[in-house]
């Protein structure tokens, strides 16, 4: 389906924003529990093995990633970004590349290959498929993928620019100050909000919609648990486990549905090819 405007226009904007530069450089560790959770499910398994870190941002991942293994690559696509983590971590690979084409990689290359912090949802559902795919091909046959996606049906999803008003208190301090916080972010979150809306659609498990984060400034595509597993399986991975954001707990594997803001899937390409059925 052809949309007005793309995602990446909207995306890439904002990734090259102020408010997007300053939160990638908070020297966070952890996006959330679950990441860590799922860090430690894959980090001996490919311990000293080739790492492939797609959109990396300002670097948050690269000591993460450097625990597991020295033998690393990370990408990204926003050249303000790779810049700020070139100047951060001189010496690493790292690399302008976008991660719907990564034919400068051979096949079978990588142990891991990541995609962390719901980046893979910033394109379109059609460009998800295509890097699920590419992340597959780089990745050798029995190694692993792992990224985050968000929850259709967590919290995050029904979030608009009315969570932003002042919440009332009884001591008038707090509320001005809180007042003059809406006051400072509330114009461009509510512009940004109603001028993506034209790009908010729903299909049979996934949507694409405003999210909160810098100023409801970007534009990213929601999944549901199940519809996560069967893009998984219709591309040949299997997966190994799902953790969730807030608590880190893994989701076991005949859950439904979940409340989690976003996932943590670890799949795994198969040590053959999948079979094509004739
Ligand atoms: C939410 S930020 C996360 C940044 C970083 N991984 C972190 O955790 O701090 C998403 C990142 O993915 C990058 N990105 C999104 N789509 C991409 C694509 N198609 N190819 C390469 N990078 C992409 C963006 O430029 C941005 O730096």
């Amino acid at each position: 389906m052809n949309l007005p405007i793309t995602l990446d226009q909207v995306n890439q904007r904002t990734w090259n924003s102020r408010d997007a530069t300053r939160e990638f450089t908070m020297e966070k560790t952890w996006s959330d529990p679950g990441e860590a959770a799922a860090f430690s499910w894959v980090a001996d398994e490919c311990r000293d093995q080739p790492l492939l870190d797609i959109g990396i941002g300002a670097g948050r991942t690269i000591p993460l990633m450097h625990q597991i293994s020295h033998d690393y690559v990370g990408i990204d696509y926003t050249k303000k970004l790779l810049d700020m983590s070139r100047a951060r971590y001189p010496g690493v690979d790292l690399r302008l590349m976008d991660a719907r084409d990564l034919s400068a990689f051979p096949d079978d290359r990588f142990a891991l290959t990541t995609f962390s912090w719901n980046g893979i949802d910033c394109v379109d559902y059609a460009d998800r498929e295509r890097i699920l795919r590419e992340m597959m091909r780089v990745t050798r046959p029995g190694g692993l993928v792992f990224f985050s996606t968000h929850n259709r049906e967590g919290p995050g999803f029904t979030e608009s620019p009315w969570k932003l008003l002042p919440r009332l208190t009884a001591n008038p301090l707090r509320f001005g100050w809180r007042c003059w916080r809406a006051a400072r972010v509330l114009p461009l979150a509510t512009y940004n909000y109603w001028h993506h809306k034209k790009l908010h659609r729903d299909f049979d498990g996934y949507s694409i919609k405003t999210a909160a984060a810098h100023f409801f400034g970007i534009v990213i595509v929601y999944t549901t648990l199940r519809a996560q597993r069967r893009q998984l399986a219709s591309l040949g991975y299997t997966i190994d486990a799902v953790f969730g954001s807030c608590e880190g707990n893994r989701i076991s594997a005949d859950a439904e549905t979940s409340d989690a803001w976003w996932f943590h899937f670890i799949a795994r390409k198969p040590l053959a090819a999948p079979r094509k059925v004739i």
